[in-house]
């Protein structure tokens, strides 16, 4: 299980190496996890019945929902398997694919049952089981809600021939984009009414105001049963046009080390000037979708160079200082 020297901060400050912003959620998730284990580690030892506070991710597309999930996987002693909501809500077989994937967490505790009984599972796309407007019951995303309450409530899922798995202290992540939750929550929240004469109640009302409640998931589509297992929420939010900058060139595997890297192969100094980030930032604002653009358009606008760098052994040095004027090339003989 988790070391026991593990703190909350010292999950937030791996996640901190390859999520830029979303300091809020951070916070939030690294509290769940880490509660979570400090309650199984009691049961342990005295054999009371844990209650578990799952976790839903709710914030607008490509803004690192599953990229901190990945890095939290990774970050993480403990097995972690990743499932789609949307895999789930296509297949006629959802017990199936869910014990295939209970499956593959046994595998990544390397067989080991009681470990693989305390890991986590992270399902995405969980808003895409909301049951469409208007419609009957027993649809295909209402049905897959149900078959993943059943585990999530802990249950003995049978794996393959003789072994058992026991659900009950798995953690389960659950993430959505929850396109519209906006919307339902502005025509539900009413926490205006209170005069407000300092600074500090408005930061407290404001606070309420931009909590999800339960039934502003029930009204987007999900059961209530369903949004009564997820009591801990943590939001992400739109990236500013400074986080998007920082996501070029902080994290440890920043698109920006990894075309340096690739040039620097090639014998070639790459430089991409502060300007650009913040040009390519606001493209990236404009097509909506979060962080996701960026890898595009940075690749897109080193593709030609990478396409002549090859056939010339010459050039020494790329400087690129706007998005919109021809980049800089230095050419010498090569050192050594
Ligand atoms: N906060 C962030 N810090 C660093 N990189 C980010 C961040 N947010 C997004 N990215 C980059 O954008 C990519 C897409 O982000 P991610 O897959 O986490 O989006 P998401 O929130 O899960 O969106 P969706 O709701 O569409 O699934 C990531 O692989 C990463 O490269
Ligand atoms: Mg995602």
């Amino acid at each position: 299980m988790l070391d026991q020297a593990l703190k909350p901060s010292s999950i937030v400050h791996h996640l901190d190496q390859y999520v830029i912003g979303q300091d809020d959620a951070k916070k939030i998730v690294a509290v769940a996890v880490w509660s979570h284990y400090r309650k199984l580690a009691r049961l342990q030892r005295e054999e009371v019945p844990i209650v578990k506070s799952n976790i839903l991710l709710v914030g607008p597309s490509g803004t690192g929902k599953t990229l901190l999930c990945e890095t939290l996987a990774r970050g993480l002693d403990v097995p972690f398997v990743t499932a789609e909501a949307t895999a789930l809500a296509q297949t006629r077989y959802v017990n199936e694919e869910l014990e295939a994937i209970l499956q593959r967490l046994v595998d990544k505790a390397d067989g080991d049952l009681a470990k693989a009984q305390t890991g986590i599972v992270f399902i995405d796309e969980i808003d895409k089981l909301k049951a469409p407007d208007g419609e009957a019951h027993g649809t295909s995303g209402e049905n897959v809600q149900h078959a993943l309450l059943r585990i999530m409530e802990g249950a003995a899922v049978k794996l393959g021939r003789a072994d058992y798995l026991d659900t009950t202290n798995l953690l389960f992540i659950c993430g959505g984009a929850f396109v519209g939750l906006d919307e339902i929550m502005s025509q539900t929240h009413s926490f205006g009414f209170i005069a407000t004469s300092s600074d500090e109640s408005q930061k407290i009302l404001d606070r309420l105001n931009t909590r999800i409640k339960p039934t502003d998931l029930f009204t987007f589509g999900l059961i209530p049963e369903f949004t009564g297992r997820l009591p801990i929420i943590a939001r992400f939010r739109d990236l500013s046009r400074d986080t998007l900058v920082r996501i070029m060139t902080e994290p440890r595997n920043a698109i920006y080390r990894q075309f340096r890297d690739i040039f620097r192969a090639e014998g070639v100094e790459l430089t991409v000037e502060p300007k650009v980030f913040g040009q390519i930032a606001d493209l990236a604002i404009e097509y909506k979708t979060g962080a996701r653009s960026l890898r595009g358009i940075f690749e897109e606008l080193l593709t030609p160079l990478l396409y002549v760098v090859p056939d010339n052994p010459d050039i020494r040095k790329v400087t690129i200082a706007s998005l919109f004027t021809e980049p800089t090339i230095a050419r010498g003989k090569r050192a050594g």
